[in-house]
């Protein structure tokens, strides 16, 4: 057993390293952080480059990295070790040891890998039985492999030697993180000054189980139930909202609909009960990666000054997609998992309509097979106008980003949303319904940067597309917009800001 010193801004106080059953790591006496930078953990259950089925992943990534790009805090990562991460990446990882982590009746082999990529520090929670399957999700033990996680998430704070100042935790996945901290762990000195922050990227997607599985599964106390319980089941987005010193949201819009049974899933007397601690904060996206003027992706590379590069990106996409090269006729195109709340609907009922005007449609996305159906059907009865590629392909979509005039996403529901973000660095300009991120994200107008509808309909989108077509031809009005879409601010500077500032408040 060693002993470590840490300093906080106003506590010193001592720490203990405590071996775990089956550590084979040496408790070394460890030196703390140096420099006083503030120490966060983000907890997640994807992140990119590793793992990625959506926006959450791109956002970890992203946002890990610009609060490290500041110098003041020491961010770390930590996310399962699927089976899925690629050779490339794995091969790197170092094993940093093992320990055994306890759940209920379970005790489980937990393996610790590291690896350190642009001043961000990676763990990966390793153990066969739970993640050496396909993909991250979708299994009938979901609920016991994430559980699994969080709680390897609070043991391995000891033998990494890492008691952050801020746990960070993203999505139903790791609210269990938050549960545990504030029922088993915080009676521990060393866990007792960390604060939680619960993120919601989507509140569709809750944890929802059996209240049966409660001491079971979740090895949560009974006295504890009424912190997770919520309509006669465990809610675990429920449990972590109650018990995270404060909760946020990727918009601030969004922060506001999910107070309402339209966008809340039912959660929203919990939201109005909490919203006292709610703040919505927008995501930005990593414009390096995303950048007009640098990706190797796209055919030719164009900046906001000399945006003449894009027309080629036009010409390369139509005969790359069978579509007759015409420099005039708009493309309007979608990248979008195909499902019902990014505004399908709407699409599939006038999309036949707007094909009888000059235009062109790329929609790039798999999902429902309804649309999937529906795109493929109007691709072939208008090969001249609309091209389906129903498949997930990152190359092709940096290539309709760059190619296309128009990106249409009209969400039911859009917690953030990154395409229209994405769509805008490539200087193609947003067509969106207004609601989350899109609303705060895209402003309409003469000095606007895209164009927006407010009702969930399908003829008002179609009648905004129509003005967006209509603007399109008028060359001199259509070059301002692209610049002023292109210009737009969707880095992570801002929002990295206002995450810190978040911290700063919780850490008071
Ligand atoms: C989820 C949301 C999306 C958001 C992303 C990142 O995927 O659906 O709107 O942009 O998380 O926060």
């Amino acid at each position: 057993m060693a002993t470590t010193t840490t300093t906080k801004t106003t506590v010193t106080r001592t720490r203990k390293v405590v071996a775990k059953t089956g550590d084979t790591k040496a408790t070394e006496t460890k030196t703390p952080v140096a420099g006083g930078k503030k120490k966060v953990l983000f907890v997640a259950s994807e992140c990119t480059p590793f793992m990625v089925t959506g926006g959450l992943a791109e956002v970890i990534g992203s946002l890990s990295k610009a609060l490290a790009d500041t110098g003041r805090y020491d961010v770390r990562v930590v996310m399962p070790l699927y089976s899925d991460i690629k050779e490339e990446y794995r091969t790197k990882f170092h094993y940093t040891g093992n320990l055994y982590v306890h759940l209920a009746w379970r005790n489980q082999y937990c393996g610790v890998f590291e690896y350190e990529k642009d001043g961000v520090k990676f763990y990966f929670i390793d153990n066969e039985y739970y993640f050496k399957r396909p993909g991250c999700y979708g299994y009938f033990d979901d609920g016991e492999r994430f559980a699994f996680f969080c709680r390897s998430v609070l043991e391995i704070m000891p033998f990494i030697n890492f008691y952050p100042d801020i746990m960070h935790c993203h999505d139903w996945q790791a609210a269990l993180a938050a549960i545990y901290l504030k029922t088993n762990y915080c009676f521990r000195e060393e866990y007792q000054y960390i604060k939680c922050l619960f993120t919601i990227h989507n509140i569709e997607y809750q944890g929802i189980y059996s209240l049966d599985l409660l001491c079971d599964l979740f090895d949560i106390y009974g006295r504890y139930k009424y912190l997770v319980e919520y309509n006669n089941c465990i809610n675990l987005m429920k449990g972590a909202i109650e018990c995270s010193e404060h909760f946020s949201t990727v918009s601030p819009r969004y922060a506001d609909e999910i107070k309402y049974p339209y966008y809340s899933h039912g959660l929203d007397p919990i939201i109005r009960n909490n919203e006292f601690k709610l703040t919505g904060i927008l995501n930005g996206i990593d414009v390096d990666g995303y950048n007009s003027e640098t990706d190797p992706k796209i055919f030719a590379n164009f900046s906001a000054e000399d945006l003449s590069g894009k027309a080629k990106n036009k010409e390369e996409l139509q005969k790359m997609l069978n579509l007759p090269v015409k420099s005039d006729t708009p493309i309007i195109s979608m990248i979008s998992r195909l499902v019902s709340h990014k505004g399908l609907d709407l699409v599939t009922n006038v999309l036949e309509d707007l094909l009888q005007d000059d235009v062109q449609v790329v929609v790039l996305g798999t999902g429902d097979q309804q649309y999937e159906g529906f795109f493929k059907y109007l691709a072939g009865k208008y090969p001249e106008k609309m091209s389906a590629q129903i498949q997930f392909n990152n190359e092709l979509s940096r290539k309709i980003y760059a190619g296309s005039d128009i990106f249409l996403m009209p969400s039911k529901s859009e917690p953030c949303g990154l395409s229209q973000m994405i769509a805008s660095r490539y200087a193609t300009v947003p067509v969106v319904r207004e609601t989350g991120g899109l609303y705060d994200s895209i402003k309409p107008g003469e000095n606007g940067n895209g164009y927006t509808f407010a009702n969930y309909n399908a003829h008002d989108m179609l009648y905004v597309l129509r003005q967006a077509i209509g603007d399109y031809h008028d060359k001199e009005r259509w070059s301002a917009l692209m610049q002023r879409v292109i210009k737009t601010d969707f880095s992570w500077s801002r929002s990295a800001g206002e995450y810190e500032k978040l911290y700063l408040e919780m850490l008071g």
